[in-house]
């Protein structure tokens, strides 16, 4: 079963379908093929060798059987490809391979492969057309709908990039069978995140998922009774982020209600903080951001905003999926200090997004936050069982 949904920005000419079922990397190129006005010749096939070598043949056939030559290009694994060398590298083997602007770029990867990807498609010529096919749940239902792309620097996560969408978003639920437990964790936290800005029934249907996860693990992907529910709540994240991007694509610094991009950094001004303080060597991104959420929701909390049965509810639904790496050994110091690095400062103050109730999400400054609550919410959240 496949499913698919298009996604149109009010800006003209702005619009792509985002697909998602299983067996559909060997329809990467009738896919390209099909919204290219100009067919390319060369497709550059961005990603990495351990994913490369799982999938890299049969989306290369794929685009073989439509008239597209392939040349891969391959990067590191892990969030350290996220940087100006690799970028740079990538950036070269376009042009030795003399990409022109009809040709494609095909980020096949996770978040990292993507959010690299996207920006060298974004740079080389001025802007090469791409498609992501995301092989990582994080990837499916976050990272690689909504344009955001982008590389590391030595001062913080994500402080490089641009925003660019793809042509089209491809996302083949069974390469999901062959992803590390770990992985699957960090995934179904942006899926948390979501849920938690949306309302209590994505919580809930969220939670559904976790029970079905700690019975069947990642087999879940494959088994037939629930992965169409899998691929239910895929398609919902899908829809909900989209919802957001389409009414704030570029995230305006003037924007601050609800429907603002910003809050889908709900968990991750903690999470990003998280994982510059460990040099993005002990976390995953997922990991991070679900030490995030809990961040976010004590905070939440503490400032009045949230119930306590809700923030029991949404620390539950955390940790139903696994337990979360020990962080317990970090410097509290180390943390609060990076969070300053978070793109979302304005004018030298936080914007910490939090929520007033589940579903409904506001953008605090700061300022009305003292940094002895922060100390107050880590310690909360890291000696709590
Ligand atoms: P990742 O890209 O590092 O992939 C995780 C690991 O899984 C890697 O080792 C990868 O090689 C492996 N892998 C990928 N697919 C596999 C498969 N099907 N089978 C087996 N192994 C597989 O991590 P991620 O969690 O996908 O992405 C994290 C990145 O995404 C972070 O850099 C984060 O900043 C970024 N991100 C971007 C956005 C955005 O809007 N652009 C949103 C959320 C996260
Ligand atoms: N993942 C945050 C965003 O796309 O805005």
């Amino acid at each position: 079963m496949s499913r698919s949904l298009i996604v149109k920005f009010p800006q003209p000419g702005i619009s792509y379908k985002i697909s998602v079922g299983r067996g559909l990397l060997s329809s990467v190129g009738d896919t390209i093929v099909s919204v290219s006005p100009n067919l390319p010749r060369k497709a550059a096939l961005v990603s990495n060798r351990r994913v490369f070598g799982l999938y890299g043949k049969i989306v290369t056939a794929s685009l073989k059987a439509v008239g597209i030559d392939v040349f891969p290009v391959l990067i590191p694994d892990g969030e350290k490809a996220k940087s100006f060398r690799v970028l740079q590298t990538v950036l070269n083997s376009f042009s030795e391979n003399k990409m022109s602007r009809t040709d494609a770029v095909v980020a096949l990867g996770g978040g990292v492969v993507g959010d690299l990807a996207g920006v060298a498609a974004s740079l080389h010529l001025r802007g090469v057309p791409y498609y992501q096919v995301p092989t990582t749940l994080l990837a499916m239902i976050d990272s690689s709908v909504g344009g955001k792309t982008g590389i590391n620097s030595p001062y913080g996560k994500n402080l490089i990039g641009s925003f660019y969408q793809p042509k089209a978003v491809i996302a083949d639920t069974t390469t999901l069978m062959t992803l590390p437990k770990r992985e699957i964790v960090a995934g179904f936290m942006e899926a948390v995140k979501q849920a938690a800005l949306s309302g209590l029934p994505m919580v809930e249907r969220t939670a559904k998922i976790s029970e079905h996860y700690r019975k069947f693990g990642r087999e879940m992907f494959g088994e037939n009774a629930i992965r169409d529910r899998t691929t239910d709540l895929i398609l919902e994240n899908i829809r909900f982020k989209t919802s957001i991007v389409r009414s704030d694509e570029r995230e305006s610094v003037a924007e601050t209600g609800s429907q603002s991009r910003k809050i889908l950094n709900f968990g991750h001004t903690y999470g990003h903080a998280l994982e510059k303080a460990t040099q993005y060597r002990n976390l995953k991104h997922g990991e991070a951001v679900g030490w995030g959420l809990l961040f976010a929701a004590t905070l939440s909390k503490k400032l009045e905003f949230l119930s306590s049965d809700e923030l029991n509810l949404l620390n539950d639904v955390v940790r139903g999926f696994g337990r979360l790496p020990d962080i317990s050994n970090i410097p509290t110091n180390s943390i609060l200090d990076s969070v300053l690095y978070d793109k979302k400062v304005i004018d030298g103050e936080i914007q910490w997004i939090l929520l007033n109730g589940i579903g409904k999400p506001v953008i605090v400054s700061g300022r009305h936050v003292p940094r002895k609550i922060l100390v107050q919410t880590h310690k909360q959240i890291t000696t709590s069982p």
